[in-house]
């Protein structure tokens, strides 16, 4: 079965545990990248003017630079992103709109600073659809180990 690894990682960390993945499981990879891409000040949180709580209160839908080519040819589909606001950024739902997840198993990962995954699963099963099998859903830290990353990205292919 062919296998996608897509992620979103604005300062690195989910994008070194989505190549980890990649490379155990091997996978394609997709950046899920903004047109626009963040700028430092664009992620600081304290400020209520940045770039990153305006599109969180505006619930805003983030465009997205490029698309993944053959999407239908994909068995098996991990997302991984970083803990946003307790959920997933507005651009992991721009980038699940843009497809047709009918029939795929899915894995979705995130990396947080302390934030769990589990509701933010719960709350995206929805958009995917019931046809779509979410296979496990797994929050890493930056230092979780990489043996650790690489266990749970074999035992998702397996199920
Ligand atoms: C706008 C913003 C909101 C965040 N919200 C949370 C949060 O609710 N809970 C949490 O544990 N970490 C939160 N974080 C920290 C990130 O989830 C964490 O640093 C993550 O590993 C960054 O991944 P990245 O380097 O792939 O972007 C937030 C970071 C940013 C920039």
């Amino acid at each position: 079965m062919k296998k996608l690894v897509a992620y979103f990682s604005a300062s690195g960390v989910t994008e070194r545990a989505a190549e980890l993945i990649k490379k155990t499981v091997s996978a394609d990879i997709f950046e899920i990248m903004p047109e626009e891409p963040y700028k430092d000040s664009d992620l600081k949180w304290i400020n209520p003017l940045a770039r990153c709580n305006k599109e969180k209160i505006g619930k805003k839908d983030i465009p997205i630079a490029k698309k993944v080519k053959g999407m239908e040819n994909y068995g098996f589909v991990f997302i991984g992103f970083p803990i946003w606001y307790y959920g997933a950024p507005n651009i992991i739902l721009s980038f699940l709109k843009q497809y047709d997840f009918s029939g795929k198993k899915i894995a979705l990962f995130a990396t947080s600073g302390g934030s769990d995954i589990d509701k933010t699963a719960e709350k995206l099963k929805p958009v995917f659809g019931e046809s779509v099998q979410i296979v496990g859903a797994k929050r890493f830290y930056a230092d979780t180990s990489r043996e650790v990353i690489a266990e749970w990205a074999r035992q998702m292919t397996e199920k």
